[in-house]
């Protein structure tokens, strides 16, 4: 295709690449995209069979209202505080299209989720990067740009460092704009900051059930805020953002409490265990509140050269080969046998 057919703002451009997904038949140890290691709630998978009939025909409720209303009465919220996406991602690109424009200064700590950056450039907004500071905490130059759109990750991706709310709101009570705090990880957390939400109009919240609902594969998230700002992304949205079946999935998902709780138990359990584990190993480990850990492998290892060598035995992380984290692993939690087939290989590499 000849480069003049695409739009200026897109020459050169460096898209978001999601994290590797090979077959699912070919066995691999995944633990590169902080999916969940167990399996979604019975009811969910019986409640999307029962569905999968003859109202296929029929176009999807366009608010998704039934997952809207069992959201927010999940959460003690109206529904019209309740927005849903086609997965976490569909939701960040709503909140590009309805507060930040051309030459829009959107704004970010780095490091953190990469989908903000091409976001900026496809909607030709003004990324301004803020670096994080000691400890991958949050920079103070974040809470006083006047960025017009604001995005931070709690915990955050790919560090895994929790930020408390206070840290939170003060980004947020300072912002001259919206705020859009994104918390795909925070089950695995201690706390959210749905609290925040009574005092701060201009905040907007992010969930997915991709992770502690172990649904990444139906494409499901909600957005939690002042209905004004609930309302904006609704005339933006496509029509029919969410299916069928992600909406009724998500309902039962929300409704089945105790399998929600069983998934983040067993994460939180198993990433103490695979911390202490790499720390034998002597590898670097971030603290984490989410559902992968942070690492960096032991003085003299070449990182690059390692995930090969997990690759080649068919072990997927993510590694990172860009500053200032080059040379740093995000390893998903697994099951406990997942973890034993990591560290197995991990110990044969390492020598
Ligand atoms: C920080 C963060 N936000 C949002 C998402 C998107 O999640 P989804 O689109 O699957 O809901 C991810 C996915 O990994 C993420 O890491």
């Amino acid at each position: 295709m000849p480069e003049g057919f695409l739009k200026k703002a897109l020459r050169g451009f460096e898209p978001y690449v999601p994290g590797e997904q090979p077959p699912d038949e070919e066995g691999w140890v995944k633990l590169n995209t902080n999916e969940s290691p167990l399996p979604p709630s019975p009811n969910v998978i019986k409640t999307i069979k029962a569905a999968a009939g003859d109202s296929l025909r029929l176009y999807p409720s366009p608010t998704a209202a039934p997952a809207r209303a069992a959201i927010a009465a999940h959460f003690g919220l109206q529904p019209s505080m309740v927005a849903l996406g086609n997965g976490g991602d569909d939701l960040i690109e709503m909140c590009f299209r309805a507060f930040a424009g051309k030459g829009d200064h959107v704004a970010y700590p780095t490091p953190t989720y990469p989908l903000f950056e091409p976001l900026c450039t496809i909607h030709e907004a003004v990324a301004a990067p803020h670096p994080c500071a000691e400890g991958w905490s949050w920079p103070k130059e974040l809470a006083e740009d006047h960025a017009r759109l604001k995005f931070i990750v709690n915990p955050n991706s790919p560090t895994g460092t929790w930020s408390p709310e206070s840290a939170v709101e003060e980004i947020v009570a300072t912002a001259k704009g919206v705020v859009v705090l994104d918390e795909a990880y925070v089950d695995f957390a201690p706390e959210s900051c749905i609290g925040l939400l009574e005092k701060h109009r201009n905040l907007l919240i992010l969930r997915t059930f991709s992770k502690s609902y172990a649904l990444a594969g139906m494409r499901i998230g909600f957005a939690l805020g002042d209905p004004d700002l609930i309302a904006a992304l609704d005339t933006v949205k496509d029509s029919y953002n969410v299916d069928r079946l992600a909406i009724v999935a998500a309902v039962a998902a929300i409704q089945d409490g105790s399998h929600h709780r069983a998934i983040v138990d067993h994460v939180v359990g198993e990433r103490a265990w695979l911390a202490d584990q790499l720390t034998a190993l002597r590898f670097e480990v971030a603290p984490s509140a989410a559902n992968f850990l942070f690492v960096q492998p032991p003085p003299g290892a070449v990182a690059a050269a390692v995930a090969d060598a997990l690759r080649e035995r068919q072990i997927l992380i993510r590694h990172y080969d860009r500053e200032p984290i080059a040379g740093w692993f995000r390893i998903t939690i697994g099951t406990l046998n997942q973890h034993e087939q990591l560290l197995g290989a991990l110990k044969e590499i390492l020598g």
